[in-house]
């Protein structure tokens, strides 16, 4: 069998073997986001409308910032112009004063940047 032949024939294998060990690391980061959000779930509900002390995340991946209907916001975070998409999700995760000062969200951040970018994989399959 020629070379060529070889690849031509393994190749498959190996994109579907990546393609699942990639899909396997996702649903293991929506695992570890799902637990890490019990740091979250006494303020936050994930059902779309249901808000607590703080708006409902159902959706947030990129909902404009303070806009989730029926919730009364701080100036700093209805004034801000962002939408929050995974960048400005996990500045303000990990230090919420810094990205937006004044906002009344009563949380200290999260250092753990593999938890935050899992947290963030959790959120992201939340449906508005
Ligand atoms: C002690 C209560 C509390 C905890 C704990 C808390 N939050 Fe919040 N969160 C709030 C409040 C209150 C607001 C609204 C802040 C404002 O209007 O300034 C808010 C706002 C937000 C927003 C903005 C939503 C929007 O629609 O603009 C996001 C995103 C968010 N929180 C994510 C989180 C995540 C993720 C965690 C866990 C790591 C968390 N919060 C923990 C109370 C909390």
């Amino acid at each position: 069998m020629k070379f060529r032949n070889i690849i031509s024939l393994v190749t498959p294998f190996i994109l579907i073997s990546s393609f699942l060990a990639t899909q396997s690391i996702l649903a293991q980061d929506i695992n570890l986001g799902k637990k890490v959000f019990s740091e979250c779930v006494a303020c936050h509900s994930v059902e779309p409308n249901v808000h607590l002390v703080g708006p409902s995340l159902a959706g947030v991946l990129n909902r404009n910032i303070g806009s989730a209907p029926d919730y009364r916001f701080s100036k700093a975070l209805k004034n801000s112009n962002g939408v929050w998409d995974k960048k400005t999700l996990n500045s303000f995760i990990e230090n919420p004063q810094a990205i937006f000062p004044g906002n009344r969200m009563p949380y200290s951040g999260l250092n753990n940047a593999t938890e935050r970018s899992a947290l963030i994989a959790y959120l992201e399959t939340l449906k508005p």
